[in-house]
């Protein structure tokens, strides 16, 4: 029965800690975060079954179940924080919780504390508060590298370097390979590393948010594959870096919110080439990179650009770059279009395998969504 129940309440903390990272990236109402929120009512209803009344304590940084101290994971310890941080000695749930109000708790824990919100209980959930002094989490907590620290501390770096490009300077790989570092700890460390990618937004936050959403896509679609080591970092920093030719492309021509026409088409068609011979002249870059960007759109019958007059054999990080891409391009949105649904966007991933993708690394890339959709 302990066992039972100790898998319940991990799981239940690991969903409403997973939408709360959501909410911060996303916000209350997506459909990611209320899909973790169900989930994580439908744990707590398990839960309510084997105990009535459920509270959470902290003491001594230990989170409190049961009158037994909780294993600790990262969903754990990320409680423990926000718990602390808020001064809250404990959090009692009763069974009567519906998911309106489950979110509400999602909503407060998304909040750090400098954002200085009132955590108020509800219904069915209650805060008990203690006055203790705030106490700073250590630097080793620190290092735990969240998904969303990483993208929030990352992103304003990632964007001078690539504004570093833009105006004709040369690109600082230390930062680059720093971010990928990051990223590939994180997917060590937490296993919803996937559920963080963000969604597009403005055209400069597009051009790093793309650029991650492809580094973690492709990390994902690597690790599967058993990929690790220097070959994973360089993957990894071969997506951050597949689209910086567009650059070079006039920000009319890269943001229209219509179609391009055929001039423009042949100009964006550039990207590239222009990308490739760009970094083969900066010293650093792993040859992967080069060879990414040069390939990226190629396509698996290599019936893409740019063209080729011979049958190309491509890299299989150019495979999983474009499989990365595709889906990417279908799950975020641009104003003008609106975001697809996951099972549209599978049947039509499962269209373009053979032809556009290549097959088997698409099948592979969907059984990496379908796992994570069952989490
Ligand atoms: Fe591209
Ligand atoms: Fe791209």
């Amino acid at each position: 029965m302990i066992r039972t129940q100790d898998a319940h309440l991990h799981n239940f903390i690991k969903l409403v800690t997973t939408a709360a990272t959501n909410v911060a990236l996303y916000h209350l109402k997506h459909r990611q975060v209320l899909l973790l929120n169900k989930r994580a009512l439908q744990a707590l209803l398990l839960l309510f079954n084997i105990h009535g009344n459920i509270t959470l304590k902290v003491v001594d940084e230990q989170l409190i179940f049961a009158n037994k101290p909780v294993a600790k994971n990262l969903a754990i310890e990320k409680l423990i924080e926000w718990l602390t941080q808020n001064n809250i000695s404990h959090l009692q749930l009763e069974p009567g919780v519906y998911a309106e109000e489950l979110l509400g708790l999602v909503n407060n824990l998304s909040k750090t504390p400098d954002q200085k919100i009132e955590v108020k209980g509800s219904a069915n959930i209650h805060y008990g508060h203690v006055e203790v002094r705030y106490k700073k989490p250590n630097t080793a907590q620190l290092a735990g590298l969240e998904l969303d620290e990483i993208t929030e501390h990352e992103a304003e770096r990632f964007m001078e370097i690539y504004e570093s490009v833009r105006d004709k300077k040369k690109l600082e790989m230390t930062g680059i390979h720093e971010i990928v570092n990051g990223f590939v700890e994180a997917f060590g460390t937490q296993s919803d590393a996937l559920m963080a990618l963000a969604p597009l937004r403005s055209m400069d936050e597009y051009t790093y948010t793309h650029s991650t959403n492809i580094c973690m896509l492709n990390l994902a679609q690597a690790k599967v594959l058993g990929i690790e080591g220097q070959l994973l970092n360089n993957i990894g920093v071969a997506a951050m870096l597949h689209d910086v030719g567009k650059m070079f492309i006039s920000p009319e021509i890269l943001c229209k919110a219509g179609k391009l026409d055929e001039e423009e088409w042949q100009i964006m068609q550039q990207h590239p080439r222009l990308g490739a011979e760009y970094l083969l002249d900066t010293p650093g870059v792993p040859r992967l990179a080069v060879v990414t960007a040069y390939e990226h759109h190629m396509r698996y019958d290599n019936s893409g650009y740019p063209t080729t007059t011979r049958p190309r054999k491509q890299h299989i990080c150019s495979h999983m770059t474009a499989i990365s891409d595709t889906y990417d391009a279908m799950r975020t949105h641009r104003v003008y279009e609106k975001a697809m649904d996951i099972d549209q966007i599978i049947s039509i991933m499962l269209d373009l395998a053979g032809t556009t993708l290549h097959p088997q690394l698409t099948y592979s890339f969907l059984q990496v969504l379908s796992e994570l959709d069952k989490k």
